[in-house]
């Protein structure tokens, strides 16, 4: 018998940038916020170094930072969602600057930015050179704490959600300590990021498995483009998990890409070398490690002595697996990054089902089509995270009726390993009809095995859809189906997934 809490407000899932502006912007309306780890830990938008993009300079605008988002999504971003992100980005910059995000300036005090691959104008605001999301996140945790319509319980682990006859969802089951806990809210919110931890190359934290996608999808809501998974091309590759990144400001300060041989290799793959878009550079990076040739980042002549204050987070992570940056190249690989697939919403985190909110990266709002356009994901979560939380303070408490329960049963820690191995070969950079079907029977197995545990239903989900797309674009490619076709969006439910009942 599970305990039962009853939050007479908005119940938020996920303590990364959308989940806290979300519960910002619900104010006054009581917030219950339900974080695994403890605030400011295990969410990826500590980890974002690059910054925040925005049209924020003189020869910048909205209408053309629109235009990039749109051109490096490849045809599938949702252009009235890009113009509104874009519009919107400039006052989410400065209202994080208001909340006490220290964001770097230059000398008459404007904010300083950054020129990041497939930006047309310099407009990604950096914060303490590549510590962007870790001190945006310092003051936006800072002020979610001595914000008192916010109530946060840390250790809490998603387990389930629950839903009336109607199939409006009416809040979820966390598990504490051992314990479920039913926990109901008239607005639920998931803002539980994404699914790097399904890879066994990521830059995310490991326990993002899209537990939130997941049970979305089980209780019956629209998912749009899972296939689409963004893959960083400069992890750093020293052996650790999740591996550190190598901000793509980097390659904006003029870094280059050579193999072992030190042949500067980008641009035999693309007319941009370096600064092309994010899936050519990590299919390039992919292509050099699969051929034997090695892939490093040489920043020794662009950066140099300047690392420890230009680049303090990548240098410490160089240094730590015995890489000096300033006079050494940082080796690289390609690693899970972002999903842009998700649980559709509309402008205001609305999903398909009653009751059930989403903003983040958990969420498609159709912004970043196939390919996210670098250093938009902060913004989307400031952004979509506030207008998710200011509609979700509008819900009432419907009316009642028995509830019933979804719940995901445990993967074990040897499945999940071989699940992740299996993304990481299967559903990676490069793709084909062979690997992809070998990985959905792996995923049968294990559902056979152990129930429809939530990275399985995830995972199922990206491979299932990445198969059915016969066609490259963005950040899917397959190798047996290199050309893409006319450009259309994935809109699927779980049911429309063939898997049979485990
Ligand atoms: C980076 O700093 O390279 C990552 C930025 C992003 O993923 O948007």
């Amino acid at each position: 018998m599970a305990d039962r809490i009853h939050h007479d407000g908005v119940l938020i899932v996920g303590a990364g940038l959308a989940g806290l502006s979300a519960a910002l912007a619900a104010a006054p309306r009581s917030v219950l916020l339900l974080t695994g780890a403890p605030l400011n830990q295990g969410c990826s938008s500590a980890w974002a170094q690059g910054g925040m993009a925005a049209a924020l300079g003189d020869d910048d605008a909205p209408a053309l930072h629109a235009a990039d988002t749109i051109a490096a999504g490849a045809g599938l971003v949702d252009s009235a969602m890009a113009h509104l992100l874009a519009k919107e980005g400039p006052a989410a910059v400065r209202h994080l600057a208001d909340l006490g995000a220290p964001f770097d300036r230059d000398a008459a005090g404007q904010f300083a930015t950054s020129l990041e691959a497939a930006h047309s104008r310099s407009r990604v605001a950096r914060v303490k050179g590549d510590q962007a999301g870790r001190a945006i996140m310092e003051a936006v945790v800072q002020t979610a704490l001595s914000s008192r319509h916010i109530e946060v319980r840390a250790g809490m682990r998603l387990r389930g959600v629950l839903h009336d006859a109607g199939g409006r969802v009416r809040g979820v089951v966390a598990e504490q300590a051992g314990r479920l806990i039913e926990i109901t809210a008239p607005a639920t919110l998931f803002a539980t990021g994404g699914i790097g931890g399904l890879y066994s190359v990521t830059t995310t934290p490991a326990e993002l498995q899209g537990e939130g996608l997941a049970l979305a999808a089980l209780a019956g809501a629209t998912i749009a483009d899972p296939e689409f998974v963004q893959f960083h091309p400069t992890a750093i590759d020293i052996g650790r998990d999740p591996a550190p990144l190598a901000t793509e400001a980097l390659r904006g300060e003029g870094a280059r890409l050579i193999n072992a041989a030190g042949e500067f290799f980008m641009a035999g793959y693309h007319p941009d070398a370096e600064l092309a878009p994010r899936d050519v550079v990590a299919r390039a990076i992919h292509a050099e490690l699969a051929a034997g040739r090695g892939a490093f980042l040489d920043a020794r002549a662009a950066v140099g002595a300047h690392f420890p204050e230009e680049f303090p987070a990548v240098f410490a992570a160089c240094l730590s697996g015995g890489v000096d940056p300033r006079v050494q190249p940082i080796p690289v690989a390609p690693a899970c990054h972002y999903h842009m697939g998700g649980i559709v919403t509309d402008a205001n985190g609305q999903t398909s089902l009653e009751g059930l909110f989403a903003a983040g990266e958990c969420a498609s709002t159709g912004v970043h089509g196939a390919n996210r356009l670098a250093s938009n994901s902060l913004l989307e979560a400031a952004v979509f995270g506030t207008r998710a939380g200011k509609a979700a303070r509008e819900q009432r408490e419907a009316a009642s009726g028995p509830l019933r329960r979804i719940l995901t049963p445990d993967l074990p820690p040897e499945a999940l390993a071989a699940l992740r191995i299996g993304m990481s070969r299967d559903a990676g950079v490069v793709r084909d009809a062979a690997g992809l079907g070998n990985l959905l029977g792996e995923i049968d197995r294990f559902e056979a095995a152990h129930g429809r545990a939530g990275p399985l239903v995830a995972a199922r989900l990206v491979a299932q859809c990445a198969l059915d797309r016969e066609e490259s674009r963005g950040g899917h490619y397959r190798s047996d189906f290199p050309e893409p076709l006319a450009p259309k969006r994935t809109f699927v439910t779980f049911a429309d997934l063939k898997s049979d009942d485990p």
